[in-house]
């Protein structure tokens, strides 16, 4: 599994020089998106190929060759087996980029090759739209910014001391206008990614910058570090049946103290079966898995198992971790693996806590897993306020043949499950 590090944000923050020094920090290959962008502008230009002309720029798309290689402990930029990298800085591509960048077909073409260059790797990727959209899932997305003034103030003397003649005001307002255009693009325009770290450099120095971030890939490879833990397929011993017993029987027992726990229905006493829930508050899994003889594999957002004692309880109960907002292949074929052993898998098909309250629009997984592993799904409603001493219930549906069902009409599997769900939560 490749890690990933996204920089994004707008020119002059720093980025290129943050990401050089982390990237030998951490040994990560760094890949400049926007050398692949100026690769393209440079070869319009020595092709003499205008912005307007969408065949002629198609043509030299699917001939260019962009790579980027290591010389002298330096990496290099190659168009066309020629070393451009510092033709690529020029003036001339600089304010012609932008422009350039914005053209669907470049945009489709670079971000195709920016994928396949990360591929398998563990890489440090610089650009505009890295966590958004080239590598929504990278492992760390930090956005970095900086006053305009400040940015331009950086390139001036960037600039002066490469020996380009260029007044500040002039640096100024190209700066504007590449936000400008950056930021309105149709695809993969300029924007912070929700999940993004936000940092702002106009008063830091780079060593600071570096100092955060690396903080923040440190912490990130730490949770990995845990994550791969519980990822790791545990064969079920002697020794951990007779410890989920006793751990079962005693949380059984405190829950039952809390809560006046009423069951209706039961789930088959053997084979592979899908348990779907509704999916109210965070005890409503427990009540699943400790009122039933059965072990159920509940699958559970992976953030649940940073805590320390759910990593060790999710462990003990074979919970099987998913990301979210993103096809978890991993989690998909522990699954069904789970359900290939004839035992039980757990899934909240709304996702989220209250998702049926909320309207929202419950996921495809549990039935794209009952119609691929050929198992039935047993529709669960659980009701109650848990407040202390209050009833829960728990009624257990008539399995689904979810049969006859395909990839092509999910949407209606999913339906038919969460409309026995809710029959059940009356
Ligand atoms: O980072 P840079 O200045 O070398 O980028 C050159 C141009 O390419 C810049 O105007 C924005 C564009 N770019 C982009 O649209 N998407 C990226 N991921 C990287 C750069």
């Amino acid at each position: 599994m490749s890690f990933i590090v996204a920089i994004d944000g707008p020119a002059g923050t720093g980025k290129g020089t943050v990401t050089e020094i982390i990237s030998k920090k951490f040994k990560l290959l760094k890949i400049d998106t926007g050398a692949t962008y100026r690769c393209v502008t440079l070869d319009m230009i020595n092709k003499n190929i205008g912005i307007e002309d969408l065949d002629k720029i198609k043509d030299l798309l699917k001939n260019i060759k962009i790579e980027m290689k290591m010389v002298d402990k330096e990496q290099r930029v190659f168009l066309n087996n020629e070393d451009v990298t510092e033709k690529i800085r020029s003036e001339e591509v600089t304010k012609l980029v932008s422009q350039v960048s914005s053209i669907k077909e470049v945009r489709y073409s670079m971000v195709e090759l920016q994928r396949k260059m990360a591929e398998g790797k563990d890489v440090i990727m610089e650009g505009r739209d890295i966590g958004t959209y080239v590598f929504p899932t990278a492992d760390v997305k930090i956005y970095l910014d900086a006053d305009l003034d400040e940015r331009a103030k950086r390139r001036f003397l960037q600039y002066r001391e490469k020996g380009i003649n260029m007044s500040y005001v002039e640096i100024l307002e190209n700066i504007k206008k590449r936000d400008e255009n950056d930021r309105s693009k149709e695809i993969g325009a300029l924007k912070v990614a929700k999940d993004a770290e936000v940092i702002d450099s106009t008063t830091k120095s780079i060593k600071q910058v570096v100092r955060e971030i690396s903080a923040i890939i440190i912490n990130k490879k730490e949770e990995i570090k845990q994550l791969k833990k519980i990822y790791k397929i545990r064969k079920e011993t002697p020794w951990k049946k007779f410890v989920r017993c006793i751990v079962k029987a005693v949380l059984r027992t405190a829950y039952r103290i809390a809560f006046r726990v009423k069951i209706s229905g039961a789930i088959p006493e053997e084979g592979a079966y899908i348990i779907c829930c509704n999916h109210i508050n965070y005890l409503d899994a427990a009540a699943i898995v400790l009122f039933n003889k059965r072990k159920v594999n509940f699958v559970a957002k992976e953030d649940l198992f940073m805590h320390r004692s759910l990593f060790w309880l999710g462990h003990l109960f074979d919970a099987i971790p998913i990301k979210r907002n993103m096809q978890d292949i991993e989690a998909m074929k522990r699954c069904l693996k789970v359900l290939k052993n004839g035992e039980l898998l757990g899934i909240f098909p709304e996702g989220t806590r209250k998702g049926m309250e909320k309207n929202m629009k419950a996921k495809n997984g549990a039935a794209f897993m009952a119609i691929k592993g050929k198992v039935k799904v047993i529709p669960v409603g659980i009701h109650g306020i848990f407040k202390p001493f209050s009833k829960v219930y728990i009624n257990y549906g008539k399995p689904l043949d979810l049969n006859g069902y395909t990839k092509e009409n999910i949407d209606e599997a999913t339906e038919l499950i969460m409309s026995n769900i809710k029959e059940l939560t009356k």
